[in-house]
């Protein structure tokens, strides 16, 4: 059995554009889901995994990540003056929430790059990566499966989703051999971002993985690939063709929730899927979303007016109407 893992490293340091003007000036993972950032919900993820030592690579725009895990003296004073304490509980859970590290990676040259930055950190011990703009429902266990069967093979583990295939060209894709457990496979080849009829399986890479420390000079050895960035894909496809590496690949199943805050549309529909079930919030918004989804089916054509108001000078230029 391999020694139980206890460091996280949280990549942040994207660029975010899919998210432009948005994260002009602010990390996507700062983005609010519901009234939490999305950081959050990962940092959380992995402390109720039993990580609480965090270690998160920023970018630009890395005061606002660190901030929200810092102490906020005036506004804690404000409050404290107010005698609003269940804010300032809810001010204070962040900054106590984990034992935070804080790594630049620069200039952001990729996933590989980013997780390479954490090599000091991190020593000779395995260790979680938790893509910070990626959150899984705290329902839902992922983490901490995937921890057991590190522990149990002493190898790589990767968390896989079964997507539809028309989907499978926005992953990282798996090649997969089953094992004696339902929910664990043998991950033997990796493709990112494959075409649909190149994709070995519908087994899409999310962004959770237990690593071994010898990825630090596999991908120290990783040319870049893909959009010119070193992709954490393409170590793990080494990891996965030679076992005497370090143990080989595994993948764990996920069959729950999960939410892709990087994406405009997956972020909509986190906020309302957390939002409905929260106590607070999904009483009042049942019913309103009810009428609304109720209403859409009286106008179809509506999008075209927020078309209008959104679409940029640029954008006009690059698609002219009519
Ligand atoms: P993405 O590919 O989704 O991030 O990376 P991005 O490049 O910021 O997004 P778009 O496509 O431009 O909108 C997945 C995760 O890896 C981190 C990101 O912050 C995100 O959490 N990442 C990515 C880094 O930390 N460094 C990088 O160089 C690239």
């Amino acid at each position: 059995m391999a020694k139980r893992v206890t460091k996280a490293v949280i990549p942040a340091a994207g660029l975010g554009t899919r998210f432009l003007p948005a994260t002009k000036a602010m990390p996507k993972e700062m983005l609010p889901v519901v009234d939490k950032p999305a950081i959050q919900y990962v940092v959380e993820e992995a402390v109720d995994a039993g990580l609480h030592d965090v270690l998160m690579v920023t970018g630009r725009n890395k005061n606002a990540l660190e901030n929200h895990f810092d102490r906020a003296t005036e506004l804690e004073a404000s409050l404290v003056q107010k005698g609003d304490t269940d804010r300032l509980e809810k001010v204070n859970y962040s900054t106590d929430l984990a034992d935070m590290h804080y790594v630049r990676q620069g200039d952001p040259k990729g996933l590989g790059h980013a997780v390479l930055r954490a090599k000091m950190h991190v020593g000779d011990e395995a260790f979680a990566v938790l893509l910070g703009d990626d959150i899984i429902d705290s329902r839902d266990t992922l983490l901490d499966r995937m921890l057991e069967v590190q522990q149990e093979k002493n190898a790589t583990v990767v968390a896989l989703l079964e997507v539809d295939p028309s989907q499978i060209h926005l992953y990282g894709a798996a090649a997969v051999e089953t094992t004696d457990a339902d929910d664990v496979v043998r991950v033997t080849g990796l493709v990112e971002k494959p075409d649909r009829e190149h994709a070995p399986s519908n087994y899409a890479i999310i962004g959770r993985y237990v690593l071994r420390p010898e990825v630090f000079e596999v991908l120290e050895r990783t040319e870049p690939g893909k959009g010119g960035e070193i992709q954490l894909t393409d170590a793990l496809e080494t990891l996965a063709a030679d076992e005497s590496i370090a143990g080989g690949v595994y993948g764990v199943v996920f069959r729950g929730r999960r939410y892709d805050t990087g994406d405009r549309l997956d972020y909509i529909k986190a906020i309302v899927q957390l939002a409905v079930d929260r106590a607070d919030l999904g009483p009042e918004l049942r019913p309103w979303l009810r009428e609304f989804a109720a209403g859409l089916d009286d106008a179809p054509a509506s999008h075209e007016i927020v078309d209008e108001m959104t679409t940029t000078p640029a954008d006009s230029l690059a698609s002219p109407r009519n």
